[in-house]
């Protein structure tokens, strides 16, 4: 099988429209129709069940265009299925739930942002939400949604235990797998219906972009999500499908180094714990010693861990004495984050600090993590 880098770099070359060794950035909405009248297609001739509105020949952007067919591209490459872009995270969680319709969601913690979409629609349409230790109140054609690893304590969850149990329901299960994007986890090993992931952290890797993506294993499936991506109007844009192409190209270098190094400076903390007496807790799955584990986290594990203090003002004041780690939210860009993470997330603990582990030299994370805990 072709590497994850080979496929970042060459897997869209099939799609050169012209000589250009970087393609170019296509900012037009729409595309001249073919000058011979017998090559002009109908609208009818559309509706079929083979027409993909994401990849065939370019009519109107929101429908896609040379840059986001790029990067479904090299991303179905990468991510094992067939994929649609879109123009955020959520956009992608949204699109799914549109496909999926279920009367009722089980969801755990996880991303905040998933849940006020729940929200809405149980305002709106009385969806039921429920959480993950409730799988009973489910019924046939409702839907399981995994966060693993979790947001923000980077625990993973047994993917296979909701499969089975979506199984002996008739219920589908879908994966938000953001914080371990391949080659460290790959939730079609165990049989998942979907999986999204918000492309803004690690595909795109450089904190200047939003994109989501959804993967799915069914072609019919992709033309359906390509289809109904048309009237919701979420296809990524041009200029950010530029961005996403050139960060893909590499991808692999930077998420290996990052999971390297969170795997690395969490390990530094549990074996310096007593140097330093505000550090309470950390989190991540390094830690974590269930067999599923490190069967899941094949390539290992996230880049993205939590700390908690013994004190929430020394909590919140921890990031302004880092030298290199940002206080600021998201993960998976190049540079290091550490987020008191109440200002997000109205249900985070108060003495928690979320950090996202970029690729600077690790050492010098580990030193300017531990001249501030030691203050
Ligand atoms: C786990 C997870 N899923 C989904 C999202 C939403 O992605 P976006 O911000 O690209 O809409 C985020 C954003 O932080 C996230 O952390």
């Amino acid at each position: 099988m072709t590497g994850i880098s080979t496929n970042a770099i060459h897997a869209d070359q099939v799609l050169n429209r012209v000589t250009d060794v970087v393609p170019p950035i296509n900012v037009t909405t729409t595309f001249r129709y073919p000058s011979n009248p017998n090559d002009i297609r109908p609208a009818t001739d559309y509706q079929s069940d083979s027409y993909d509105p994401s990849s065939d020949t370019p009519i109107y952007s929101r429908l896609g265009h040379p840059n986001s067919t790029r990067v479904e591209k090299i991303l179905s490459k990468l991510l094992d299925g067939e994929v649609i872009a879109y123009n955020s995270g959520l956009s992608a969680f949204f699109a799914a739930i549109m496909y999926f319709n279920p009367k009722t969601v089980a969801i755990g913690d996880g991303y905040h942002g998933c849940h006020g979409i729940l929200n809405l629609l149980s305002r709106n349409y009385n969806v039921k939400i429920v959480n993950l230790d409730q799988l009973d109140q489910l019924k046939e054609g409702d839907l399981i949604h995994v966060e693993t690893p979790e947001n923000p304590y980077s625990i993973v969850h047994d993917i296979e235990y909701y499969v089975n149990k979506a199984k002996s329901i008739g219920a589908k299960v879908l994966v938000d797998a953001t914080f371990a994007p391949p080659p460290l986890s790959n939730p079609f090993d165990f049989g998942v219906d979907m999986i999204m992931h918000s492309a803004t952290k690690y595909f795109g890797g450089h904190s200047d972009l939003l994109a989501g993506c959804l993967i799915t294993k069914d072609p019919k499936v992709k033309i359906q999500l390509a289809t109904d991506r048309i009237f919701l109007g979420t296809n990524i844009a041009n200029l950010e499908s530029y961005l996403l192409l050139r960060s893909l190209r590499t991808y692999e270098l930077r998420i290996k180094q990052q999971s390297e190094s969170a795997t690395k400076i969490v390990k530094y903390l549990v074996e310096n714990k007593n140097n330093y007496p505000t550090l309470d807790k950390i989190h991540h799955s390094s830690l974590q010693t269930e067999s599923f584990v490190l069967k899941q986290m094949k390539g290992g594990h996230s880049p993205v861990f939590s700390i908690e203090l013994n004190e929430i003002e020394k909590a919140k004041s921890l990031p302004s004495k880092l030298k290199y780690f940002q206080h600021a939210t998201s993960l998976g860009g190049v540079e290091s984050l550490i987020e008191w993470r109440a200002v997000t997330d109205a249900n985070a603990r108060k003495t928690l600090l979320r950090v996202s582990v970029g690729i600077e030299n690790v050492e010098d994370l580990i030193s300017d993590l531990d001249q501030a805990l030691r203050q």
